[in-house]
């Protein structure tokens, strides 16, 4: 029997930064920022959407009422939590009306959390072939204002339906994972931005993927060009690259032919930036939506990585391909997102809720989302569903 993907969406935010102002206003060559990391666009997150509304507006679209019955398990991949106690998990099984005969819990390692969602996913489903498992990776990536890391935030959910028989994807058994306690990246309990040391973590990331490559090539038997497309964690696109050419020569053909899927599986992220835990999943959207040499049976790598820090690489076999599904919707919704100014965007940047008990009301008129957060009555978040004004 096979287990993996069935469905998938994603969202991000309305409002977004154009990487060439940022890099003017920081005072940076454009091409560091275009080129040198990567990017093209980031995602600036309303502040009236966070971990659970971003969640329940990539889930709302592919979720019928069968498979709010058929699913026993909710796994909210975050590190972008908004309570320190309840999980993300319970308000999206709330907000998306999935059955209430359901497993809801919230997963942390930095961005490495829905990767450990899909798997357990996985083998819950091998163990359960009726049942549906939903997974979400959502998050806000933020740094430090002037911060070299300032240039590698970003946001938004995906979400991935696990079954049996699945349309899109079925995942492998066989992973290799490594993890060790390091400190590359990390954010304090009292801090809502991220604490980095970026090089030290790109070192990091490259050795954790090639150790687990390696020995997943070790015990599977497989060898590089039995992989249609290598897909990364992507806090940057250029991260992808790097990946790439830490284990192939930049003149092979291995290379080359790799470059190419990898141009179409890092086309959302370079407009969306960074979203922690969403960001791998945001590739294999990507490449699904935009690669159309792939073809039913190709194998796909993905190396997962979430700082502090873990690392996993697995496979999938490729089921249907439809790319217009995936790429319409996706476009649709980018294309139609508010670009900032960097001072419109240094003023969101700020607004929060006040970090106390105290009642507050979100102006939500700008946030055309079905869910939006609306602000904190009584000491619990408000949550709204805005049925006639969706995305
Ligand atoms: P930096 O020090 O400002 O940048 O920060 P740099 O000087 O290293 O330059 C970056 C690249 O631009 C270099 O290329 C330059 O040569 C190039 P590379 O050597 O890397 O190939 N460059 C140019 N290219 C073209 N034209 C130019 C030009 N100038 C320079 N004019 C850094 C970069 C990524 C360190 C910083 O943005 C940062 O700290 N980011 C946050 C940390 C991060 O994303 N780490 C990634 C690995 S860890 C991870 O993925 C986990 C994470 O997602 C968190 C989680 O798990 O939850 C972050």
């Amino acid at each position: 029997m096979e287990v993996g993907i069935d469905k998938i969406g994603f969202y991000t935010s309305n409002y977004y930064l154009d990487v060439v102002d940022l890099a003017k206003a920081r005072n940076v060559d454009p091409n560091k920022y275009l080129i040198g990391i990567g990017q093209k666009k980031q995602a600036v997150i309303n502040p009236t959407q966070d971990a659970v509304t971003m969640a329940a507006n990539a889930s709302i679209n592919f979720l019928t009422e069968q498979d709010k019955q058929d699913i026993k398990m909710i796994i909210f991949g975050t590190e972008t939590g908004v309570d320190n106690s309840k999980s993300a998990a319970v308000y999206l099984q709330n907000l998306l009306g999935i059955n209430k005969s359901s497993k809801a819990f919230e997963i942390k390692q930095a961005c490495y959390g829905a990767t450990a969602g899909l798997q357990i996913a996985c083998d819950y489903v091998r163990l359960h072939p009726d049942d549906k498992v939903l997974v979400v990776g959502s998050d806000i990536a933020r740094y430090g204002i002037k911060t070299p890391g300032e240039i590698t935030q970003g946001g938004g959910a995906v979400s991935m339906l696990v079954t049996a028989n699945p349309e899109i994807i079925a995942i492998n058994e066989t992973s290799t994972f490594y993890s060790e306690d390091i400190m590359d990246f990390w954010r304090p309990i009292y801090s809502r931005n991220a604490l980095v040391d970026g090089h030290y973590s790109n070192e990091i990331y490259l050795q954790f993927f090639q150790k687990t490559y390696h020995e997943y090539l070790q015990q599977t038997g497989k060898k590089i060009d039995d992989f249609a497309a290598l897909l990364f964690h992507l806090p940057f696109t250029k991260m992808g690259i790097k990946g790439l050419k830490s284990i192939l020569d930049e003149d092979s053909d291995e290379y080359k032919r790799l470059l190419e899927h990898f141009e179409n599986a890092r086309n959302f992220n370079a407009n969306v930036g960074n979203l922690y835990t969403g960001s791998l999943y945001l590739s294999f959207l990507s490449l699904i939506a935009n690669d159309h040499g792939l073809k039913t049976g190709d194998l796909i790598g993905f190396f997962s990585y979430g700082s502090g820090a873990q690392g996993e690489f697995f496979s999938g076999n490729i089921k249907n391909i439809d790319n217009d599904k995936y790429r319409l919707p996706i476009e649709n919704m980018l294309s139609k997102r508010k670009k900032l100014s960097v001072a419109e965007y240094e003023k969101i940047y700020e607004i929060t809720l006040p970090n106390d008990n105290s009642d507050f009301e979100f102006d939500i008129s700008d946030d055309k989302a079905r869910f939006v957060l609306t602000g904190r009555k009584n000491g619990h978040l408000v949550y709204e569903e805005q049925s006639d004004r969706m995305l």
